[in-house]
């Protein structure tokens, strides 16, 4: 194989967020910029030669261009075999299963995940090892510093690859072979889930449901699995081609994006379950007959009825919520008697507890849940979780909802987002409110008594590393509690994110808006950070 070595100039922004690089498809495009950043991939990694790499992205716009670039420079590099979704596509949880069911060495995978896509869009890549988790930080540090010195990449001398037709080819001593995107996961939802049951359940019309694949990369495997094996309706997946930019839309499955599921739920007739996913198809959000489950009641929910779930049937070992994800699960698990983790933000701090058999379910509040199935988060592996738990508790949603609430309480949640804030502004916020955190303590604001205020640090109890400054929480004497953190996806300015929640033992005030039942918080939460007074603005762009 000819292998040419280029000549490059660092970039000094290439350093990976919550989950990878994510950069508008500019910055991507600008010369060496994606060359950099693999071959400083690479050249972090050790004893790769002659193995294998899974390659696959959502589609969106440069997705087939970045495939055609960085097969060349893995080749370059020493792989000995490049695993790719056929047309370039792999959902982030098939890639995950993918790289774990074939033993490959790492994989990298294409995605801004919800960000919209489009040449004036969002790209992203990231790096998941052997596990077929995200690189953990001591990997993500290691490829930033890298891409800050680095002066060359190397890159084969070799045709572009076709991507469409299945199969394996030898290309000048490398094997490329090109999977189908949907089979091995199509397989595994297979057997984790009882299939039977849930083909009776839609078959007999028990269950009606519709799913929104936002133009993004569920959509084959949501025609595969719900309708195919399933027997769902075809109508039923809709926005079911993935689109190079996701048909000019945000594939952000929450009520403003998935609109027309929303309208569609909130109707009358509306089918039992409606579902969407996200860009690259780790998210999901679940909705039923006039019911949004907001996700960290879907977590506490799946958490504590997973055994009727046939891979679950033994029980959980553990469950794990990210740090600003409500503290329902936590209920559950103190009710089950398993240990539940609190980590920081993103789905590579679950991947230890994962490996280590310490949890077998986790989530996050941003429309992210998942198992020890693959290590990543899994849209429609939750969709199938909520499925085949209506099937089996011939329940519908509201009503599986009302129950867990009547048995646990119900942690009132919302999150508010304040969007593309000018970073001075959003790091002056944070530290205004770093030097509350030890006056607070103690203050009365009405009902609410702060009990604790801290920054969030986290050591991972597998293997020690510690996580600094993680977001700063206010903990009130009630259980209520406030958190504020920056974004760590976005590609413009700073997001700050609030999350706010209040626990309501009684049963008769459980139907109470979030919004409204939250006021006082929200209110206080302002005092704190005073965002809207600092920012100018009136409401915050995105609410959850
Ligand atoms: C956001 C979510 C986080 C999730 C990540 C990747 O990160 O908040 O839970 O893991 O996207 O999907 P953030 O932008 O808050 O850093
Ligand atoms: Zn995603």
């Amino acid at each position: 194989m000819q292998i040419e070595t280029i000549e490059t100039h660092a970039y000094n922004d290439q350093n990976p967020g919550t989950s990878g690089l994510r950069k508008k498809v500019k910055v991507f495009e600008q010369p060496g910029y994606l060359e950099n950043f693999v071959q400083a991939i690479f050249d972090s990694l050790e004893d790769f030669s002659g193995k294998t790499l899974v390659l696959g992205g959502d589609g969106r716009y440069f997705n087939r261009v970045a495939i055609q670039i960085i097969i060349k420079i893995a080749a370059a590099n020493g792989f000995g075999e490049l695993i790719i979704g056929q047309g370039g596509l792999l959902s982030t949880p098939a890639a995950s299963h993918i790289i774990r069911k074939y033993q490959a060495f790492g994989g990298l995978i294409l995605s801004a995940s919800h960000n919209p896509g489009g040449p004036n869009e969002d790209f992203g890549i990231k790096y998941n090892v052997g596990n077929g988790g995200p690189a953990p930080e001591k990997y993500t540090d290691a490829f930033f510093q890298r891409s800050q010195v680095i002066d060359s990449y190397k890159t084969a001398i070799i045709e572009d690859v076709d991507l469409d037709n299945l199969g394996s080819q030898q290309i000048d001593g490398l094997k490329v072979t090109i999977i189908d995107p949907v089979t091995d996961y199509a397989a595994l939802m297979q057997s984790i889930f009882d299939f039977n049951l849930l083909k009776q359940s839609i078959s007999s019309g028990y269950i009606t449901l519709m799913f929104d694949a936002m133009s993004a990369i569920t959509g084959p495997y949501a025609k595969r699995i719900l309708v195919d094996m399933l027997g769902a309706a075809p109508d039923s997946v809709i926005n079911a081609e993935p689109l190079e930019d996701f048909g000019g839309h945000h594939p952000d499955p929450n009520l403003a994006h998935a609109h027309e599921l929303a309208e569609r739920m909130f109707s009358a007739g509306a089918p039992t379950f409606g579902a969407a996913s996200d860009g690259d198809g780790d998210r999901n959000m679940i909705t039923g007959s006039n019911i949004f489950v907001t996700p960290s009641d879907s977590l506490a929910i799946m958490a504590a009825n997973a055994h009727l779930i046939p891979a679950y049937a033994k029980g959980l070992s553990g469950v794990a919520r990210s740090m600003p994800t409500s503290q329902a699960v936590d209920r559950v698990a103190a009710c089950y008697n398993i240990p539940c983790y609190e980590t920081p933000t993103g789905w590579k701090f679950f991947g230890n507890l994962l490996d280590a058999g310490k949890i077998t379910l986790c989530g996050e509040e941003s429309f992210g849940t998942g198992s020890d199935h693959v290590r990543e988060k899994d849209g429609l592996w939750a969709v199938l979780f909520w499925l085949n738990l209506i099937a089996v508790k011939r329940m519908p949603v509201a009503d599986i909802v009302h129950e867990h609430w009547q048995k646990f309480g119900r942690d009132i949640y919302c999150r508010h987002d304040y969007e593309a804030v000018e970073t001075p502004v959003a790091n002056a916020i944070v530290d205004c409110l770093r030097q509350q955190i030890t006056t607070l303590p103690g203050q009365s604001f009405g009902e609410y008594v702060v009990k604790y205020a801290d920054e969030f640090c986290y050591e991972d109890p597998i293997d020690g590393s510690i996580s600094k400054n993680q977001g700063i929480r206010i903990g009130f004497e009630n259980g209520s509690r406030i958190v504020f953190r920056l974004s760590g996806t976005g590609t413009v300015g700073a997001t700050l994110r609030i999350y706010i929640e209040r626990f309501e033992a009684d049963a008769t005030r459980h139907n109470q808006d979030a919004q409204v039942a939250l006021a006082e918080l929200i209110e206080l939460a302002e005092q704190f950070c005073e965002v809207k007074k600092r920012t100018g603005r009136v409401a915050p762009d995105v609410t959850t």
